[in-house]
């Protein structure tokens, strides 16, 4: 069953400028999925949640979340799903304890009693926040406040859970307590996961597909392995050369064996040439690169080949590597 169902979905923010922020977004997911959201900063990804959620109207488009129409039982909608911001702060009262935050809360998501104290302390347990269970709010970490906030939205016990960055400003231990967490959250209790992130790693690790969105633009969505599988097959070799006023000449792909693409960018005020060749098979095409180094005799700065960013996934997918036959 499609959890998520929408069309068309478009966001404009009014103001001076009237930033577009979505559009014409559609999304389907199934119901068990961890969606990762993975775009660029400004890419419009709160947005989207905040739509999907029932928080923010979209100026156009619509459709149903959870079976709830977005357009017309928006209040009903946001009763039924978790959404953690990543300003988790607000909504953390800073004269109650982390427990009695919790205890606070569990009545408004329909916890009492025993079973309340039980999940509680289930909750501060999953998220290593016991020792902290008596401090205030205050007096914790950012990234302790973060996981206190994703503990109270998961009192709720809902199908459908919106994360808003939920690794952002976590070290790395907090990052491992969340990934596992929303690992779990996901296996065990078969709740659905839609989670933003800029962090390609995150996305390849937790979600099970991924929807690239680029100005507000579904640029690419499918199940990780087949989206990285496409995005892995090209790595990039970079090399800046100095150019002392004389011209570089920049072999076409074809000349070295297994790359599909070269690209140049003049920087430094014409001082410098960055060339990046995307190569299927790193060493397969450096001693090729190498050799034309050596060759043309080019005064290179640096030469490194780098897992691709989220910058080059975007580049690849709004312009396709031409084929190299052609
Ligand atoms: N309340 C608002 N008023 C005006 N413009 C807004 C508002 N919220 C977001 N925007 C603009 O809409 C666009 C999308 O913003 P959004 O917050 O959805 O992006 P994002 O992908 O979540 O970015 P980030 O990774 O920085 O959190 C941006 O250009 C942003 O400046
Ligand atoms: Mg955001």
């Amino acid at each position: 069953m499609a959890v998520i169902a929408v069309g068309g979905i478009t966001k404009q923010y009014r103001g001076r400028r009237g930033t577009t922020a979505l559009q014409a977004v559609d999304l389907t997911l199934a119901e068990g999925a961890v969606l990762g959201l993975l775009g660029q900063n400004g890419a419009g990804k709160t947005t989207l949640i905040k739509i999907l959620a029932g928080l923010l109207r979209p100026d156009a488009g619509g459709g149903h979340v959870l079976g709830y129409d977005l357009l017309r039982e928006a209040p009903r909608l946001r009763a039924a799903v978790s959404l953690v911001a990543p300003t988790a702060e607000v909504g953390l009262d800073n004269n109650l304890t982390v427990r009695q935050n919790l205890v606070f809360w569990a009545p408004i998501y329909g916890l009492y009693g025993a079973h309340a104290r039980r999940r509680i302390d289930e909750l501060l347990a999953r998220l290593g926040l016991e020792d902290k269970a008596n401090a205030w709010p205050m007096h914790i970490s950012a990234g302790q406040r973060q996981r206190l906030a994703l503990a109270r939205s998961l009192l709720a016990e809902n199908r459908l859970i919106f994360l808003d960055e939920p690794t952002n400003k976590l070290d790395a231990e907090g990052v491992r307590s969340v990934r596992t967490l929303v690992a779990e959250l996901n296996q065990r209790h078969g709740m659905t996961v839609v989670l933003t992130t800029h962090v390609m790693e995150e996305a390849e690790e937790l979600c099970t597909e991924v929807a690239l969105l680029h100005r507000g633009v579904v640029v690419a969505h499918d199940e990780t392995p087949s989206l990285l599988r496409s995005l892995h097959q090209e790595r990039p070799i970079d090399l800046d050369i100095m150019l002392r006023g004389r011209p570089v000449h920049v072999p076409p792909a074809e000349v070295f064996p297994a790359a599909v693409r070269v690209d140049t960018v003049l920087g430094d005020q014409g001082a410098t040439l960055a060339v990046t060749i995307w190569s299927r098979d790193v060493p397969a095409t450096t001693p090729a690169v190498v050799a034309w180094i050596r060759e043309a005799q080019l005064p290179v700065r640096r030469m490194t080949s780098r897992r691709m960013t989220l910058e080059d996934v975007f580049q690849l997918a709004r312009e396709p590597a031409p084929e190299p036959d052609q």
